[in-house]
């Protein structure tokens, strides 16, 4: 334990109640009252943690380790530009996988059967982690690449006559379960589409999905439906159009329960349509470029995005499960699992990243306790 200096918070509320000295920890205490800081590295506190028990005990881990990137980081703030971490490998790429290596299964032993894993990287090495996660998580628990916005920077090759590669706007985020039974509620984002018809026939070739409707069988593709679910939703439109026109086909869906389904037949349309109501969510799909990932407000580098770490928080664990980063930087997953009223463990290398963390902490507890 000499090498870790330990934070610890009692309610998360009163940063006078941070100690600095070696205490027990038990899962008990951060499942119930507790968010524990790491001033260390991650490695000894992740063995550490082992050691009192936190074995299978957190439900999701997000990580931003360094990418690999080749560049030295700064807190940018008036006055100062201090180094927050360097990102300078001497060793080439298997230093820095002989770095991540041990880390990633110390938390593969951390994450309950039930936990999942995120790990934000980028173009540098993430088909590099992806191989050795595949080795350590197993390929079956492999879930998404998510595909998220990089930050703000120039796109430098206007100024060239010619290009040697592409400009690179995405960062990569490896979505790992523990377990590959591990099911979630579906995502959904806000997401407004009104409702519309749309061909009932499509190109798959299914024998068995072709039957006559309207007194026509198709040759070739396939009906999108059952031949029952087709033959209800034809008699769903034929009562709507015989007794309730001019109700609009919307208000008849909404008056009737939002459950029934309709497939119509217009002259001079070869296939018949079927009707998608309107929506005001989605599923999400591996590609959210609808928030932004990084941001700048405490002018620590790297810095990511609270819309980021809240969608990965919210969807996929649940309020009074334990969170963690093992590598927090300014601190955004701790604060986000605050908010969303999960318990969190962090932990950092950099004095730098553990000062603004604990600031920001503390900022976001007063903003909390004012009425
Ligand atoms: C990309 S930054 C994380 C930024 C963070 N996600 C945020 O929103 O501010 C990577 C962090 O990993 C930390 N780090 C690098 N190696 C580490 C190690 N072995 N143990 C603990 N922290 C480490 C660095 O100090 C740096 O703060």
């Amino acid at each position: 334990m000499s090498d870790v200096k330990l934070y610890w918070s009692q309610d998360n509320q009163n940063e006078s109640l941070f100690v600095n000295k070696e205490i027990t920890i038990s899962p008990d205490d951060a499942l119930k009252c507790s968010n524990i800081l790491f001033h260390s590295d991650n490695l000894i506190a992740m063995k550490y943690l082992i050691s009192m028990g936190f074995a299978r005990k957190i439900d999701l881990i997000y990580i931003d380790p360094p990418f690999y990137s080749n560049e030295i980081y700064f807190q940018r703030m008036k006055n100062s530009n201090h180094v927050a971490f360097s990102d300078i490998w001497k060793g080439k790429i298997s230093q820095y996988l002989d770095m991540m290596y041990p880390r990633l299964c110390a938390m593969q032993h951390l994450l309950s059967e039930t936990g999942s894993i995120f790990i934000h990287l980028d173009w540098h090495v993430v088909h590099y982690v992806k191989v050795i996660m595949d080795e350590i998580f197993k390929p079956e628990n492999f879930r998404n690449e998510i595909v998220v916005k990089r930050g703000r920077r120039k796109n430098l090759l206007y100024q060239f006559n010619s290009i040697d590669r592409m400009h690179n706007s995405n960062d990569s985020i490896l979505w790992y379960s523990k377990a590959p039974d591990t099911r979630y509620p579906p995502p959904l984002v806000e997401h407004v589409s009104e409702s519309k018809w749309m061909g009932f026939w499509s190109n798959v070739d299914r024998p068995t999905m072709r039957y006559e409707i309207f007194r026509y069988t198709p040759e070739r593709g396939q009906w999108k439906w059952s031949k029952a679910r087709a033959s209800k939703a034809i008699r769903n439109y034929d009562v709507y159009k015989r007794k309730l026109y001019p109700l609009s086909l919307e208000q008849y869906w909404e008056k009737t329960g939002k459950k029934k389904e309709f497939i119509r037949k217009r002259d001079g349309v070869k296939y018949p349509e079927y009707w998608i109501p309107k929506k005001t969510h989605k599923i999400l799909d591996n590609i959210w470029t609808d928030i932004e990932s990084y941001d700048y407000s405490t002018g620590y580098g790297t810095e990511k995005h609270m819309a980021l770490l809240e969608r990965i928080i919210e969807k996929f664990s649940k309020p009074g499960n334990l969170i963690a980063d093992f590598f927090c930087g300014s601190g955004t997953t701790l604060t986000v699992a605050s908010k969303l009223r999960r318990q969190w463990i962090g932990c950092d290398s950099s004095s730098m990243a553990i000062n603004v963390t604990r600031k920001r902490i503390k900022d976001y507890d007063f903003r909390m306790l004012m009425p």
